[in-house]
């Protein structure tokens, strides 16, 4: 059984930030470091049995890359890889960043991006979470109350991030069927 892989995308930092949290709250037995998916190719992503993937919104409700002028790479130039990658059988949890408040039409639109992306590899995605606590005019990540994965708010609830990444975590260990013990 593999650890799990941590891959995020970013312009300004905050969603590394946010991978770092989780990878010293799951613990270096648990997880690896998180990489930048600007620097990893599609079997390294495909090596691993569970994967936390995140990622910021840009643009108009885009997944961050050159086209929304982000300053490097991103989840925008990886996404033709998934054409080819086969993650059936693997677990997948995903988190998104957001600005509910500047971006209410679009908010963490480029989360439902990634998921609808994921999706087609075959992979089980886990780790839903409720839109309750978050104030918004239109989602393209919220399916029915539910977000396709963590939506964390660093622009206006940066309080929240703590708990809601550690009650998301359990969520997604459960979920994913893992233990220390299973890994171990
Ligand atoms: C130019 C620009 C466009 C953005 N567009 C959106 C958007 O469409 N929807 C959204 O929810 N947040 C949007 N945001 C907010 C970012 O996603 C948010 O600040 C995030 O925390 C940035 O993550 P990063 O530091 O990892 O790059 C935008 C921010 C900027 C600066």
């Amino acid at each position: 059984m593999t650890k799990i892989g941590i891959f995020f995308g970013t312009d300004t930092g905050t969603t590394r930030k946010m991978a770092k949290t989780m990878y010293k709250e799951l613990g270096e037995d648990l997880a690896d470091k998180p990489l930048n998916i600007n620097r990893v190719d599609a079997e390294t992503l495909s090596g691993y049995d569970f994967l936390i993937l995140g990622t910021p919104t840009y643009g108009h409700g885009e997944l961050p890359g050159l086209s929304a002028d982000c300053q490097e790479e991103s989840w925008e130039e990886f996404m033709p890889n998934f054409d080819d990658i086969d993650l059936s059988g693997k677990k997948v949890a995903l988190f998104g960043l957001g600005d509910q408040v500047n971006y209410s039409e679009e908010f963490v639109d480029g989360l439902a991006e990634l998921y609808e992306a994921v999706v087609e590899t075959g992979a089980t995605l886990v780790g839903r979470w409720p839109t309750e606590g978050y104030s918004f005019e239109a989602s393209a990540a919220d399916d029915g109350g539910e977000f396709f994965g963590l939506v964390l708010d660093n622009d206006n609830q940066s309080n929240l991030h703590a708990n809601r990444i550690s009650q998301w975590l359990d969520k997604v260990k459960q979920e994913m069927g893992i233990t220390e013990a299973a890994i171990a």
